[in-house]
């Protein structure tokens, strides 16, 4: 393994010393998060509530397998807006999928929200010019992967709560977002349907359970970082006066980025209290801000920039670049950890063409391991969340599906989860491990068309709770037409 401490100053040692003590967390540490974590989701589904919102999302069961049709999917992420086209086919678990990307401006994450609505139908526009052009189209049913908090009192339909992960567009939150993008569509002239407004957790859930029936949780380790699952009608208090079946499946979208707001539990280092006050909604999002890839870079170059003024590293070098906030991100992060060299090369390269900082070589190792510290730290609190709803729910073994840039790409951020589950639980070495933290299909793709097809089939089916003007959907869709003959 690269990196060693033997000649590293008793000084540096000592800082290292310190960021090993305030960024460990403890096997004690995690079991008092997940219990904690544990009541917070169950509050979250009080009438009263909590601080994770715990927002039903009106996607009413698993797919079978052999839902079928034509769907347009959304997803408005952070850096990219993808726009897919999939049809489901008559074979069990088959999907056939086009898609575009379009990248979504950095400004328009400040900007207002007529630019924003405009630029997605904007590009939903283009996608269907050049995927059908000349054709006289029915509306498209649309499952759009709206990805912040928002609240539903039904699928078509999203009053966001607030952003989060850097967003900040003035006169959306608070409101109902379907109803200016469905007229920047009519503007338009897009022949498109919303059918399902859904978070990324759900969509990873259901897509991931249409191929593997041990599924149970959907989660995202990415810009931010979230979990949906499936719970019955029964256990959601602040749903009672809806009078559901009790026993009726419902997923919820638990927004567990919002844990710990008010800071009970949750490890926090001085870095994480300024990361929060700077942000442009400082009190929220308090776990989020400790684990997903936004910030990850960040909390790593507060640090050295702390570390700098107090004249423990960098000595007389000029650190304006690493002044600069967010200007490191979390596959900065990735290539420290992957430096296969003995003298962390790579890692010199690195911090000399990005940040104009040459280092030391104990000062190359204060970084490896700070890296190490950030990055493992993130992956054992994420495991608290996935242990809190398996706790909750009493599951013992089954799949989480999980997608992200984290998940996917962070270095060790996979095993450092497995590896937490099990001192959670303490589970025995040398066993399969019978939470499974895997790879997810394709949430905002597959997972929004299969909740949009399961949302026409339950109007087919006259089972129309939380669906708003359920009569409008049906209307000369192409899924709905195949879908009505095989009725
Ligand atoms: C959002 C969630 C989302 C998660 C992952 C969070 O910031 O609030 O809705 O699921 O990021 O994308």
């Amino acid at each position: 393994m690269p990196g060693s401490m033997a000649n590293v100053p008793k000084d540096l040692l000592q800082q290292i010393q310190h960021l090993e003590e305030i960024f460990t967390v403890s096997t004690e540490k995690m079991k008092e998060i997940t219990d904690h974590f544990v009541r917070e989701l169950t509050k979250g589904l009080t009438v009263e509530g909590g601080s994770i919102p715990m927002n039903p999302t009106w996607c009413m069961g698993f797919p079978t397998g052999y839902e079928t049709g034509t769907f347009l999917a959304l997803d408005m992420g952070g850096t990219n807006l993808r726009v897919c086209e999939i049809t489901l086919p008559e074979e069990k678990g088959e999907f056939d999928i086009i898609q575009s990307k379009y990248r979504m401006p950095e400004e328009l994450k400040t900007g207002t929200a007529d630019e924003l609505w405009g630029y997605i139908a904007d590009c939903l526009q283009q996608f269907i010019e050049y995927h059908h052009e000349g054709e006289d189209l029915d509306e498209l049913p649309l499952g759009f992967t709206f990805s912040y908090p928002a609240t539903q009192d039904y699928i078509n339909h999203g009053v966001l709560q607030r952003w989060t992960k850097g967003f900040d567009i003035d006169g959306v939150e608070g409101k109902d977002v379907v109803p200016p993008f469905e007229a920047a569509l009519a503007e338009r002239g897009v022949p498109i349907k919303l059918t399902a407004l859904i978070n990324d957790t759900t969509g990873t859930l259901i897509a991931s359970a249409y191929t593997d029936t041990a599924m149970k949780v959907g989660c995202i380790f990415g810009t931010g970082c979230n979990a949906a699952y499936m719970e019955t009608c029964g256990e959601v208090p602040k749903l009672a006066h809806m009078k559901l079946d009790p026993e009726t499946p419902i997923a919820i979208n638990c927004e567990w980025g919002a844990f710990d707001n008010e800071h009970v539990v949750l490890p926090r280092t001085q870095y994480d209290v300024i990361i929060d006050k700077e942000s442009p909604r400082p009190g929220q999002q308090a776990f989020e801000k400790m684990i997903a890839g936004l910030y990850l870079g960040e909390v790593f170059r507060l640090v050295l920039v702390d570390l700098y003024e107090k004249s423990h590293i960098f000595e007389g070098q000029d650190i304006a670049k690493l002044k600069r906030a967010y200007s490191l991100d979390a596959s900065f992060l990735s290539s420290i950890e992957e430096d296969p060299y003995e003298n962390l090369s790579e890692t010199q390269d690195l911090l000399a063409n990005k940040l104009s900082i040459q280092a030391t070589r104990p000062e190359l190792e204060l970084c490896r391991r700070l890296a190490e510290l950030i990055g493992t730290r993130a992956a054992r609190l994420s495991s608290c969340g996935v242990a809190a709803i398996a706790k909750k729910k009493g599951w013992e073994s089954f799949h989480v599906g999980a997608d992200g840039s984290v998940f996917n790409k962070y270095p060790h951020f996979k095993t450092r989860g497995a590896a937490a589950l099990r001192e959670i639980f303490d589970w025995p070495k040398g066993k399969r491990d019978p939470i499974d933290i895997r790879a997810a299909e394709d949430g905002s793709g597959v997972g929004a068309a299969l909740i949009a097809a399961l949302t026409l089939k339950r109007i087919q089916e006259g089972n129309v709770a939380g669906i708003q003007h359920p009569e409008t959907m049906l209307k000369g869709t192409k899924a709905a037409d195949k879908k009505s003959d095989q009725v």
